[in-house]
């Protein structure tokens, strides 16, 4: 493994973990040396995957707690610090979308995905921030989407929440940079995975991503996961404030 790519001896907070590019994300990380601790709200399918990994040889543990949460974040970022007495690496990965016309979007449903998708994601980078700054060293990766970027009619929170997010990456890579903290997002374009099952089920969404696509296909979870070791890792020791966008090129095309 090239050293470059080693995350030896460095512990990892991901979020979303449980299944998705959130997993693909986890494992990347623990194939390459770092301890993970795999989150989600469901605490038994994290166990499961931690006892996947363990068997693999490679190290992680389970935490459930709900991004919605503020009290559950804040106290497990704290009981990482205290068990492993460092936190290299957060993952921002958790997050849900919404679908609807704007039109007839209820407030409590914008309310949730800016939540779960924008406001927990400051409060984890905020508190795992804090304690990577004072040892002068720490990897924030949110994962953000390209409808940060563009929009389709539909799913105006998760638009919203997403631009937020990267405007977010920004915000922290200018304030925890000066600590040595680098701060940097994703942005998938179409990946399969659970959330977008029924997309990639339907014939008539298959082949608009097939033919709107340069590369001529959906993404999978893996390929996000080796995006996130790229920016958890030293390959990127000057990356900061960053917008990755991995589409297959979508966003380019016209
Ligand atoms: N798939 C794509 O094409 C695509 C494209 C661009 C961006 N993204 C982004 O990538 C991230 C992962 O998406 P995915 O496609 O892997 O979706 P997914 O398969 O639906 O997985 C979502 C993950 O987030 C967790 N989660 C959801 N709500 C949560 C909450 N309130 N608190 C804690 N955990 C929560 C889920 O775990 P539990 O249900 O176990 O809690 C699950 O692990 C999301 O931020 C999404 O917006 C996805």
């Amino acid at each position: 493994m090239s050293k470059l790519f080693s995350l030896e001896g460095r512990v990892a907070l991901v979020t979303g973990a449980s299944r998705g590019l959130g997993w693909a994300i986890a494992e990347a990380l623990a194939e390459h040396g770092a301890h993970v601790v795999l989150s989600s709200r469901d605490q038994a399918a994290l166990e499961k995957r931690a006892a996947e990994l363990d068997k693999r040889g490679l190290s992680a543990q389970a935490r459930a707690f709900d991004a919605a949460d503020r009290a559950a974040g804040a106290e497990a970022v704290a009981a990482v610090q205290a068990e492993h007495g460092r936190l290299d690496i957060l993952v921002n990965n958790a997050g849900m979308v919404h679908r609807g016309p704007i039109a007839e979007l209820a407030d409590e449903d914008w309310d949730r995905v800016i939540e779960v998708n924008l406001t927990a994601v400051m409060r984890l980078s905020r508190d795992a921030g804090r304690q990577m700054a004072a040892r002068g060293h720490g990897r924030i990766i949110n994962t953000a989407s390209i409808m940060g970027l563009v929009a389709r009619p539909g799913v105006a929170s998760y638009v919203a929440s997403k631009g937020g997010l990267v405007a977010l990456t920004r915000a922290l890579a200018v304030e925890f940079g000066p600590q040595g903290v680098n701060s940097n997002a994703i942005a998938p374009g179409y990946i399969v995975s659970d959330m977008t099952a029924d997309l990639h089920n339907d014939p008539e969404f298959d082949s608009f991503v097939r033919g709107r696509t340069p590369l001529g296909r959906w993404g999978e979870a893996k390929e996000i996961g080796a995006v996130a070791l790229f920016l958890a890792s030293d390959a990127s020791s000057y990356v900061n404030g960053h917008l990755l966008v991995a589409d297959g090129g979508l966003t380019v095309s016209l």
